[in-house]
């Protein structure tokens, strides 16, 4: 078995419980030690697999592999070489190690990296390749291990999932200011939106919200055309990773979809449209170059789920509050019956729609703090 933990986004942690539930009854894993409220469980590889295929909210998933007490340096080196390291790490693996230090006598992380790199090198014999121990997520076959130093315990986790979990392949283009597709998946979920309804997008850019949309009403994996950090490992079982991939297509579920994005910049819907075109619901969104004011809406009722520009300076720009303010008009003219969940970082902003909003969820999106504000119209 397996100790995981999932790292997701500030703001997310409820929804990602919520997924990992849903993934576990859905397909019957085997989980033991689940701490729903810190993430963490514990399960066999092929589960491993079946997470890091299905779970729409999070960043990546850690492995814990090792737990030591160390209060000096030799020690900490002397630990961390008596590790299987060899299973995660080929000459050719590029390594990038990310270590902070709390409460303990070894507190310079830098230090306690590099005597972590002393230890994996006295375990496999060769240097390990070392790439940049800063914040930057990993590219695909960069080995992340995290190593987390607290009370003079050292946690070292190995990171199973490679790029982040938000990057599905998709999305090649960019328009303005995407939001990443993890949160455009956290906006459906908070939603419960669940494809029997209309869905709208009014401001859609590259048209992340839509596509993400697609994905989640025929519950198809976000992962499933991606490489992970896992495939590397002299564990990797092949067999266990294709089977685990014949048995979620099968649980794909295709069926007619009302999803719309729109946007008034015609160079948004040519992006959008080429992000589309090569995805399993290349057929499943329609598009229009339109203003917010002529947004097409079905007869239907269902949902408005959208990430509008932000204003960072609010007093000044009368611009962006004029277009949350038609925004707002055009909603409660010709949405009455549906459901609307914005993004905004402004709570006066937001107001300008004349809505009677409830903030419902909040993450940093491209490091800025913003609010999902819900309205039933
Ligand atoms: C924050 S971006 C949306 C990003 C999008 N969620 C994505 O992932 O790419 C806001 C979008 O609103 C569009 N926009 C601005 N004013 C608009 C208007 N009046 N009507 C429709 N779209 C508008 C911009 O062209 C831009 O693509």
């Amino acid at each position: 078995m397996f100790d995981i933990y999932f790292v997701t986004p500030p703001g997310l942690e409820v929804l990602t419980r919520q997924e990992i539930d849903q993934i576990i009854h859905q397909y019957q894993l085997v989980i033991t030690n689940f701490h729903p409220e810190k993430l963490e469980l514990s399960c066999d590889l092929r589960s491993l697999y079946i997470f890091n295929l299905t779970i729409r909210t999070a960043n990546r998933i850690l492995v814990r592999t090792n737990t030591f007490k160390a209060t000096n340096f030799g020690e900490l080196v002397d630990k961390s070489s008596k590790f299987n390291w060899e299973i995660y790490i080929q000459p050719e693996t590029k390594v990038k190690i990310r270590t902070t230090c709390k409460k303990s006598r070894l507190y310079h992380s830098d230090a306690v990296t590099e005597r972590i790199i002393q230890g994996l090198k006295k375990r496999l014999g060769f240097e390990p390749n070392a790439v940049s121990t800063k914040q930057d997520d990993p590219d695909n076959n960069e080995q992340l291990i995290v190593v987390r130093f607290f009370r003079d315990i050292c946690t070292i986790s190995l990171d199973s999932s490679g790029a982040p979990l938000h990057q599905r392949g998709y999305r090649t283009h960019t328009h303005k200011a995407p939001i990443r597709e993890n949160l455009a998946a956290a906006m459906l979920l908070s939603m419960s939106w669940d494809g029997k309804t209309p869905l709208v997008d009014p401001f859609c850019g590259s048209g992340t919200i839509p596509i993400e949309a697609a994905y989640l009403a025929q519950n198809i994996p976000p992962g499933i055309n991606r490489h992970f950090q896992f495939m590397a490992w002299r564990d990797y079982q092949e067999k266990t990773f294709t089977e685990v991939k014949d048995l979620l297509t099968t649980a794909i579920r295709k069926r007619p979809l009302q999803i719309i994005g729109s946007d008034r910049n015609a160079g948004a819907i040519q992006i959008a449209r080429q992000n589309i075109t090569d995805t399993p619901v290349s057929k499943d969104v329609l598009w229009f170059e339109h203003a917010v004011s002529n947004m097409e809406i079905p007869e239907q009722p269902g949902m408005i789920i959208t990430n509008p520009p932000y204003g960072l300076r609010i007093n000044t720009n009368k611009d962006i509050r004029n277009l949350y303010a038609q925004f707002g008009n055009v909603l409660r003219e010709r949405c009455e019956g549906w459901q609307v969940l914005f993004l905004c970082n402004d709570l006066k902003l937001a107001t300008q729609t004349k809505l009677p909003i409830k903030k419902i969820i909040g993450f940093s999106n491209g490091g800025i703090p913003v609010s999902g504000y819900y309205a039933k119209i």
